[in-house]
């Protein structure tokens, strides 16, 4: 069996506390350190899942996760349940589609429901923004955010910090252009927030109808022009078209838009020779990217997005519990 090491308690920022959160809400309640931490125990994880042990660690023997899934999912799910399970945990799966908030159960009940049975962690995914947050404030274990409506996905953007740091060396400096639906994207959210705070040039490049309101607050650049929005970048970060999100008319047509917006080759060469191409997953090829450069290794990092999911969510399963189980320094 193999484990990870916990970085020392005395390594911690000056002045500042052991990773202080109870729930990952989102990123916006992480310091730049905060997110560091987080990666660079992802780091570790992902050497140790390479090594291939099924089960890499005890630190979370007797301990019950319970994912509680309201909205479809396969990556994060399958990446909550493999993580937890390397770990040790026990895991299981509540997909609302059968389970009595079908019958008319309400949000609170629910929560109150899975907190009467002792969980240890309750990993969230809703339709509905803020209804993590909600949970978490009344349940007696960590709450991990699985994607809350359009607000966030902090783990997305965490696996996405990690997948650019491992492929690009560094997740600082850089300029990266996200592209497409953002105005329905909770990834492009979390994303904007977590990497503006480690120092990137962060652009949205989006149809006007598709970008929300007072965007210049996140301290983004914003183009409606794709070719432009794309010049000298990076990272090249693509979005899904999220149709079931969408109660009117934002496109003319997805041909149209897949014209204006849709990553092939010849839109890619605007952004630097060796830029990455990144996708959350699911993809609607020929849409938003063509498969050509979703499926080209040297490009794109889709499938490595998937893996850093494991690992970070091993990573954040791990910190958000050594309270629990009372490991030394962290109170
Ligand atoms: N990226 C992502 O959240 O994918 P799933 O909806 O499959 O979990």
């Amino acid at each position: 069996m193999t484990s990870a090491t916990i970085r020392p308690a005395s390594d911690y920022p000056p002045g500042g506390d052991a990773f202080r959160h109870r729930h990952l809400t989102g990123i916006a309640q992480l310091t730049p350190w905060e997110i560091s931490y987080i990666l660079d125990a992802a780091e570790q994880w992902v050497e140790l899942n390479r090594a291939g042990a099924a089960k890499h660690d005890d630190a979370l023997r007797g301990l019950t996760i319970i994912n509680a899934f309201f909205e479809n999912s396969t990556r994060t799910l399958l990446s909550f349940e493999i993580a937890g399970k390397r770990l040790g945990a026990d895991v299981v799966n509540m997909h609302a589609a059968q389970s009595s908030v079908k019958k008319g159960e309400t949000l609170i009940d629910t929560a109150m429901t899975l907190n009467a049975m002792r969980a240890d962690a309750i990993v969230i995914r809703h339709q509905s923004s803020g209804a993590v947050q909600l949970i978490a404030d009344k349940v007696d274990c960590p709450v991990l955010n699985a994607g809350d409506g359009r607000h966030e996905h902090p783990t997305q953007a965490l696996l996405d910090a990690l997948t650019i740091r491992r492929r690009l060396g560094r997740v600082e400096g850089l300029t990266i252009a996200i592209c497409g639906d953002v105005l329905h994207s909770r990834v492009a959210r979390s994303n904007i927030l977590a990497l503006t705070l480690l120092g990137n040039e962060v652009r949205v490049v989006a149809p006007p109808t598709l970008i929300p309101p007072a965007m210049e607050r996140m301290h983004v650049r914003v183009f409606t022009d794709m070719d432009a929005g794309l010049d000298g970048a990076d990272v090249v970060m693509m979005l899904r078209l999220q149709n079931e999100r969408m109660d009117g008319a934002y496109l003319p047509s997805p041909r149209e838009y897949h014209a204006l917006y849709g990553l092939t080759p010849q839109r890619l060469a605007k952004a630097k020779p060796d830029a990455i191409v990144m996708h959350p997953g699911p993809m609607n090829r020929g849409v938003e990217i063509d498969s050509n450069v979703a499926d080209d290794p040297a490009r794109s990092t889709i499938t490595e997005q998937v893996e850093m999911g494991v690992a970070v969510r091993m990573a954040c399963l791990d910190i958000l519990t050594r309270r629990t189980r009372k490991v030394p320094g962290w109170n």
